[in-house]
């Protein structure tokens, strides 16, 4: 879909505005150099209101300080959506884990997590090798060349969300669909159209949910999504609502990120044949560069906090309901942190210091989930291609918040 550029993002960058240069489509392909100059002019206000910070160190304070939230309700002039009568966006949850403040966010969250405990996600490793496996095979069935992110890196991460949720596979292309609109609402300038096209997927995807909900109510498997209907902590239980939008954001979060870990990540260590070769070599390092290919090329680039007081952030005063853009993508390439930041080295020690899952009480609740399917992916492809080539110019998907690829072409060689 066509992105619009109101004349006013064109006209703030042609001013050198960071917001605006960084909302420039041109700026998708490779944000990185935009980073830098953030990072150099410290915490820098935006004419089009919200500050930004590309620094590790800053992003970190922000992520961490409970005063800043991720509820649009604190941010000046917001205004709640009101629809008309019988208008379906009324139907839409209200709010989801990553938008919720305590109370709500921690009973939730307390509930939701008792799922992705570490020995929960290490029992899916069988399942989820299996299933990479399998999509090896019929990749290298169907010829030499594939494209990566529909043979491979998409239907492993939808396959494990769907497995986990109770979600019936055959249904993951329709999920693929919506969740790619779905997504587009996290972008700062969509047209109306593409906003009504996104919303008309969230709509869809959140009804298939309710009436998923209703059956296991009434007919419970051994499920996630009959385990959150059956949780009952200290009295406290997720509503009917809550269950949707819980839901809908581990279906989405669960495959439109872990997609972009396997095909960014596979993208940069081809572009680094040595490093490629490295990780053939000696899979034992397949863990840690996980870490670091989340670091050089995150998943999720940026996300924002707003202040819901006056606050100081290195000697700069943020006025309540101002929200701080966070970049997570700049925060990661940090010189102040990692060495020669622009390498990609499979053994960097301070990889693990990446900020691609955030911090604070939002810290990514997929985070084993992902890094398991990510060192999976990782030591199938590589254990079973070795020659694995670029078959031709990968193409990035046009977003901000997301950075990922649509077709990466391959060339299998064992
Ligand atoms: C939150 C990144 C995979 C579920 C987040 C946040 C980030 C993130 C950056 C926090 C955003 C913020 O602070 O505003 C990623 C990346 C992934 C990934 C890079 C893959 C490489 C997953 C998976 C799942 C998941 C596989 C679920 C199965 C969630 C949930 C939250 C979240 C539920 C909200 C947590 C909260 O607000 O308390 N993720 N994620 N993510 N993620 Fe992930």
């Amino acid at each position: 879909r066509r992105v619009v550029e109101p004349s006013i993002v064109r006209y703030f960058a042609w001013r050198g505005d960071p917001v605006a240069r960084w909302m420039r489509p041109q700026s998708k392909g490779d944000p990185y150099p935009l980073y830098e100059d953030i990072r150099r002019r410290g915490l820098v206000r935006s004419s089009l209101g919200p500050w930004v910070t590309a620094s590790h160190a800053t992003a970190e304070t922000v992520l961490r300080d409970r005063r800043f939230s991720s509820s649009p309700v604190h941010q000046r002039g917001y205004q709640p959506p009101s629809f008309p009568l019988g208008d379906p966006r009324a139907e839409l949850p209200a709010g989801d884990l990553l938008t919720l403040d305590p109370p709500d966010h921690t009973r939730i969250r307390r509930l939701v997590s008792g799922a992705f405990t570490p020995r929960a996600i290490a029992g899916l490793e069988p399942w989820i090798r299996e299933r990479a496996v399998r999509l090896l095979d019929q990749a290298d069935a169907r010829g030499p060349e594939f494209n990566l992110i529909d043979a491979f890196a998409f239907p492993l991460p939808i396959a494990v969300i769907c497995h986990l949720l109770g979600v019936p596979a055959e249904d993951q292309d329709k999920f693929r669909a919506w969740g790619h609109d779905v997504v587009t609402t996290l972008e700062p300038q969509t047209s109306r159209a593409a906003r009504h096209h996104s919303q008309a997927s969230e709509i869809a995807l959140a009804g298939y949910l309710r009436d998923l909900v209703a059956k296991r109510r009434s007919d419970p498997d051994d499920s996630l999504l009959s385990a959150l209907i059956a949780v009952e902590e200290e009295g406290d239980s997720l509503t009917s609502a809550e269950l949707v939008s819980t839901a809908l954001l581990l279906l989405v979060a669960g495959f439109e990120t872990t997609v972009n870990l396997i095909g960014n990540g596979t993208v940069a260590l081809l572009g680094e044949r040595a490093q490629w070769d490295r990780l053939c070599k000696e899979p034992e390092l397949i863990s840690g560069a996980i870490e670091e290919l989340l670091r050089y090329d995150s998943p999720v680039q940026m996300t924002s906090r707003t202040a819901t007081e006056d606050l100081e952030v290195d000697g700069t005063v943020i006025r309540k309901g101002i929200p701080v853009i966070v970049s997570i993508g700049g925060a990661n390439r940090d010189p102040a942190i990692f060495a020669e930041p622009g390498r990609l080295m499979v053994d960097r020690p301070e990889a693990a210091r990446h900020l691609s899952f955030s911090l604070g009480i939002h810290h990514c609740l997929g985070a084993a989930l992902a890094r398991l399917e990510g060192r999976i992916a990782i030591e199938e492809l590589t254990s079973r291609f070795p020659g694995l080539a670029m078959a031709g110019t990968p193409v990035r998907r046009p977003l901000l918040v997301l950075r990922g690829f649509e077709t990466v072409p391959v060339r299998a060689a064992a």
